[in-house]
């Protein structure tokens, strides 16, 4: 079975507000699915369904194909989670931190040491959590939802107010527990990392998911224009439609080695989501 996280017709209301309205969602073993949406869309809600801290109103949601509502202690051992509302005890050090939910879990000092090295923590571990920087709080964080080797992570914003080298760190050690054939499951409000991480990606909009799949894919059906652009050596930008008349201007261009540079101009996934929703996705 590749299948990962699974979610059929999950429908969410608190009170009145209808959260999520039918997700339906289907995560391979081993893939980085990215769930974006504007701020209260309700990702961090359908996190913590899937992962079985709320309840859904109905549908029904599985992690390694156990029942998010039924998850027993082995199960969920097998995934590991970050959210915002995880804190740091500021004043225990790193390796402290991560003993405590190490209990939880039955894993022992070499797990522990084991996720710190994993994050390059391994030199903070008498460090005070309330010492580190925001980059290295992260990292903390994941080094916890690594612990216990989960097969699946749930990464809520993982980057968020970081800065652009400590966000590319974070990168590098999703891409590398990816290539370890571990799935992951983000959440973001930066397009460039949704483009560059995820292998799928859902759009949130008023409780339903709008666009699905890769995420070059979705550019390219928002393509309307089906134009290139071409930078010539001269320093000019001429766009062209791209279509079978292109081809003689395309050779021209190349042979006379005027072309410089030759891009497609599909619109990006804010433009693309704004277009969607009417909203920013970062707003
Ligand atoms: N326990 C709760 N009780 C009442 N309303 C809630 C509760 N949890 C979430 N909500 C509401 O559900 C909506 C979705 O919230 P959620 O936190 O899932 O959004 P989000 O997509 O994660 O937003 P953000 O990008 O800001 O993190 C919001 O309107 C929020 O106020
Ligand atoms: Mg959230």
């Amino acid at each position: 079975m590749n299948r990962s996280i699974t979610a059929t017709e999950i429908c969410k209301s608190f009170g009145a507000r209808t959260v999520l309205n039918g997700i339906d969602l289907d995560i391979q073993k081993g893939e980085i699915f990215g769930l974006l949406g504007p701020s209260g869309a309700g990702k961090t809600t359908l996190i913590k369904i899937l992962t079985g801290q709320i309840a859904q109103d109905s549908g029904t949601a599985a992690i390694n194909g156990n029942d998010s509502r039924k998850l027993s202690g082995d199960d969920r051992k097998r995934f590991g989670i970050t959210m915002d509302n995880f804190g740091v005890y500021e004043r225990l050090s790193c390796y402290d931190n991560l003993k405590i939910i190490a209990g939880i879990y039955g894993v022992g000092k070499a797990e522990i040491m084991n996720a710190l090295r994993k994050v390059g923590l391994e030199e903070a571990a008498k460090t005070p959590a309330g010492k580190l920087s925001k980059g290295m709080t992260v990292r903390l964080k994941l080094a916890r939802a690594f612990m216990s080797d989960p097969d699946v992570l749930f990464l809520d914003e993982p980057t968020s107010g970081l800065d652009p080298v400590s966000a590319e760190e974070i990168h590098r050690m999703i891409l590398a527990e990816k290539q370890r054939g571990k799935t992951v499951f983000l959440t973001t409000h930066t397009m460039t990392e949704a483009e560059k991480l995820c292998d799928n990606i859902a759009l949130l909009s008023e409780g339903r998911i709008v666009e699905y799949g890769r995420p070059c894919e979705i550019c390219r059906r928002y393509d309307h224009q089906r134009r290139l652009r071409i930078h010539l050596t001269d320093g000019n930008d001429i766009e062209i439609p791209h279509d079978k008349d292109a081809a003689d201007m395309l050779s021209e261009l190349i042979i006379s080695g005027r072309a410089e540079t030759i891009h497609t101009t599909e619109p990006d996934l804010e433009t693309v989501f704004m277009e969607i929703t009417g909203k920013e996705l970062s707003a």
